[in-house]
């Protein structure tokens, strides 16, 4: 019998501790992005770009080709593909790069969630969503109003999708998780941004100076463990910092 997850941007960071977690333990792991990675031989990688919204209900079609739902005990979705945007000023943003954030940080989401439960509606294993989201979410910083506003919006669609299918028989579980703050590319992008553009910077130079940051491993691992063990309840904003 099979446990699936389907992750996006299981190929780098977050993502790929992730994937490397649940493949550990006996999950078929499915990751989409725009790059492949040909060294993770355990994942079945699919490339497709998240900004260009209408490519991602096809993939997900193309995905689901080759399940069994008979043969399924569990079906995951992880919606942890991320973007942080330009940094500056909402004056400073040209339309171009608003569309490309939120296209992959809100939009992707929202049509992945609502593919996998449409497609998963006829399933009788346990099914479940679980949106990488952030602290940004709740606390706005200046010249991350893409960022933050994304997040923001992940939260509240978690809130929505939860109420929707509580009531279901067999509907999905859906929760935000906030990871803290995770060594990974988007925070060395983080660091690297000039201070005129983004005042909290040396806040983030800080943390990554004095050890704080966490490995994507460790966090993967906490994320497995809240999972497995019954922990992430439908409808909960979760940060695993607290817990
Ligand atoms: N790192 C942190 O401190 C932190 C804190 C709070 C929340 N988070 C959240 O955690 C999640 C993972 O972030 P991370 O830190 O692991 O970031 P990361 O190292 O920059 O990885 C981002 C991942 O998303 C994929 N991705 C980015 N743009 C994409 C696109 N247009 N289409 C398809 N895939 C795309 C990337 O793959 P490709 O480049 O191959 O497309 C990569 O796998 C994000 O949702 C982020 O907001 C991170």
């Amino acid at each position: 019998m099979k446990k699936i997850v389907i992750i996006t941007g299981g190929n780098k960071g977050l993502g790929l501790g992730l994937a490397n977690e649940y493949h550990k333990n006996g999950y078929r792991v499915i990751s989409i992005s725009r790059t492949k990675n040909d060294k993770l031989y355990f994942e079945e990688q699919y490339q497709c770009d998240l900004s260009k919204t209408d490519t991602i209900e096809n993939t997900m079609i193309e995905i689901f080709s080759h399940f069994d739902k008979n043969n399924t005990t569990h079906i995951t979705l992880i919606n942890n593909a991320g973007d942080l945007g330009t940094v500056n000023t909402i004056e400073n943003l040209a339309p171009i790069n608003i569309n490309y954030t939120i296209n992959v940080n809100l939009t992707a989401p929202l049509i992945l969630s609502s593919t996998f439960i449409k497609l998963t509606k006829n399933w009788n294993c346990k099914k479940q969503i679980f949106n990488i989201s952030s602290g940004a979410a709740i606390n706005p910083y200046e010249s991350w109003s893409l960022y933050c506003s994304s997040k923001a919006g992940i939260d509240m669609m978690t809130k929505v999708i939860s109420k929707e299918q509580k009531d279901l028989k067999n509907g999905i579980s859906i929760v935000s998780i906030y990871p803290g703050i995770v060594d990974t590319d988007m925070q060395t992008k983080v660091r690297n941004t000039p201070k005129e553009n983004f005042k909290s910077v040396q806040r983030f130079i800080d943390f990554h100076k004095h050890g704080e940051l966490l490995s994507p491993k460790d966090v993967a691992n906490k994320i497995y463990h809240l999972d497995v063990t019954g922990e992430l309840k439908n409808g909960q904003i979760l940060d695993i910092r607290n817990v």
